[in-house]
């Protein structure tokens, strides 16, 4: 997070930059949202899992409108979620694989059968995907507060903390005496894909800040 937090002003600082990473961030929730759409079956959601969707997807909006304000009302830049319009689009999203992946991994010795396989890798991944929110989301308010930014990220983190405390409370049930060992794992899992996530939207903000001043 260190690294993160001493990148974070300079992208803050260039409005161009800055709203390809916003949509980058757009663009992971909602990819988050489609992982979600897909995971979850019709016997096991409930109001709690319609509203993660509905909020993530708001999430995913915002964000969108932040990155457009921030280019003055101007679409283009960040209309779409490609490569050319995100900052390592394509690598952020990556992150998301990743943990997902490694989710997979280390539920493979529970033998859950579908659609209770999917329902569990949603509450892992999830879990570990909003403790790194809660402490992401924080560290950028306090960069956009700095910068005298146009937007806050506030309401989106209330969301994720209320997210973290369900996805707590469900894996506790789930996992049960197997929880702790398990989380720790998966917590260490994420943070090796988080390392990636911050590289590559590092290196590219390098890239660009270069540009920009050639
Ligand atoms: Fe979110
Ligand atoms: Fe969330």
């Amino acid at each position: 997070m260190g690294r993160l937090a001493a990148a974070l002003p300079g992208i803050v600082a260039e409005p161009f930059l800055h709203a390809r990473m916003v949509n980058t961030l757009s663009r992971m929730e909602y990819v988050g949202v489609r992982k979600m759409l897909k995971a979850r079956h019709v016997d096991l959601l409930d109001l709690d899992g319609v509203m993660h969707i509905v909020e993530e997807a708001t999430h995913a909006l915002r964000l969108k409108k932040a990155a457009i304000k921030l280019l003055g009302g101007v679409e283009d830049g960040v209309r779409t979620y490609s490569a050319a319009d995100t900052l390592a689009g394509d690598g952020a999203e990556a992150y998301l694989q990743g943990v997902d992946h490694g989710c997979e991994e280390l539920l493979a010795s529970f033998n859950f059968e579908e659609p209770a396989r999917s329902e569990a890798n949603y509450l892992l991944s999830s879990f570990i995907i909003e403790i790194r929110a809660e402490a992401f989301y924080p560290m950028y308010e306090q960069a956009l507060q700095d910068a005298g930014a146009p937007f806050s990220v506030r309401s989106i983190l209330k969301d994720e903390v209320r997210h973290l405390a369900e996805m707590t409370e469900r894996t506790k049930e789930l996992f049960g005496e197997a929880w702790t060992e398990l989380m720790d794992a998966a917590v260490a899992e994420e943070s090796v894909c988080f390392e990636g996530w911050v590289d590559v939207i590092s290196q590219a903000a390098e890239k660009s800040l270069a540009n920009l001043q050639a």
